[in-house]
């Protein structure tokens, strides 16, 4: 049963920008950036949401998993990317262990995203038990984009970066999931490292934003971590990256590629990008 859409910080009227493109059919454009410079040359070439991703753990400050980076280490990255964005959209990442508590920790997490770095929204990964924490949150009047598929903060060893929704119960299970949190009132939820037949299901099937990121191009849009896109993540990158720095004269010339490309539909491709 669908839960009522509770306030003014619920649904895909939270980011009216995001759902404007959604419904008007235009792909949307999402990037991570964890500091002033990359974020303002993230709005000006075009992007149209910049997420403060805790992927920053690993490509900025070299931690091996996303559990280790703390609130106030995503905090500090948070306001720097906020004071280089402010035309578009702005998502900080709640960490792991900063909402899953209780009800109140999470809501005191998210407050601290938009009342100390200025978010306009913020994400969390998952449903199932985590969606009453999305519920308070919203219910504080704080927007929340919802995350589902691979979810980085439950891998504990390097080889459970994997694809997620390949079983037919699997991806029944992540579309569920991105049904409930639409219900809940999420503004846009993110979908990653799935099939595309089911990243596409689940967009046909939710009005919000989807924003995909390894999860191909039946989304209302992609998403990248900055460095991976600029080939400067260590280690192997994940097949659905493409490093748009390789053949591009500056940072600001490869995020302008970047945009343009998901914007004509030529990234991400079925063949490469795509599981
Ligand atoms: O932390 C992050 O950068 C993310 C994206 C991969 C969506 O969650």
């Amino acid at each position: 049963m669908s839960a009522p859409v509770r306030n003014a910080a619920a649904g895909a009227g939270a980011l009216p920008t995001l759902a404007a493109a959604r419904a008007r059919g235009t792909p949307i454009v999402m990037l991570t950036a964890y500091d002033f410079p990359t974020a303002r040359i993230a709005q000006a070439a075009g992007v149209d949401v910049v997420l403060v991703g805790d992927s920053a753990a690993n490509v900025v400050l070299g931690y091996t998993s996303t559990r280790e980076i703390s609130v106030d280490e995503l905090l500090v990255l948070t306001r720097a990317a906020r004071r280089g964005v402010d035309s578009v959209p702005l998502v900080g990442d709640l960490p792991f262990g900063s909402y899953e508590p209780s009800d109140e920790v999470a809501v005191a997490t998210a407050r601290r995203f938009v009342d100390e770095a200025g978010c306009d929204a913020v994400k969390l990964e998952g449903a199932g038990e985590i969606l009453p924490r999305v519920r308070a949150i919203i219910a504080a009047g704080i927007p929340v984009v919802g995350h589902v598929g691979l979810l980085p903060q439950s891998v504990v060893t390097a080889d459970g970066y994997r694809a997620q929704g390949r079983e037919a119960d699997d991806a029944l299970r992540i579309i569920a999931d991105g049904v409930a949190l639409e219900a809940e009132g999420c503004a846009a939820l993110i979908v990653e490292a799935v099939p595309a037949a089911v990243a596409s299901l689940l967009t046909a099937r939710v009005s919000i934003p989807v924003i995909g990121i390894g999860a191909g191009a039946g989304c209302s849009g992609q998403v990248l971590v900055l460095h991976d896109m600029l080939g400067i993540t260590r280690g192997k990158l994940p097949r659905f990256v493409r490093d748009f720095m390789s053949e591009s004269a500056s940072v600001e010339h490869a995020l302008r590629r970047y945009v343009a490309a998901v914007k004509d539909g030529s990234f991400p491709v079925e063949s490469i990008h795509t599981y």
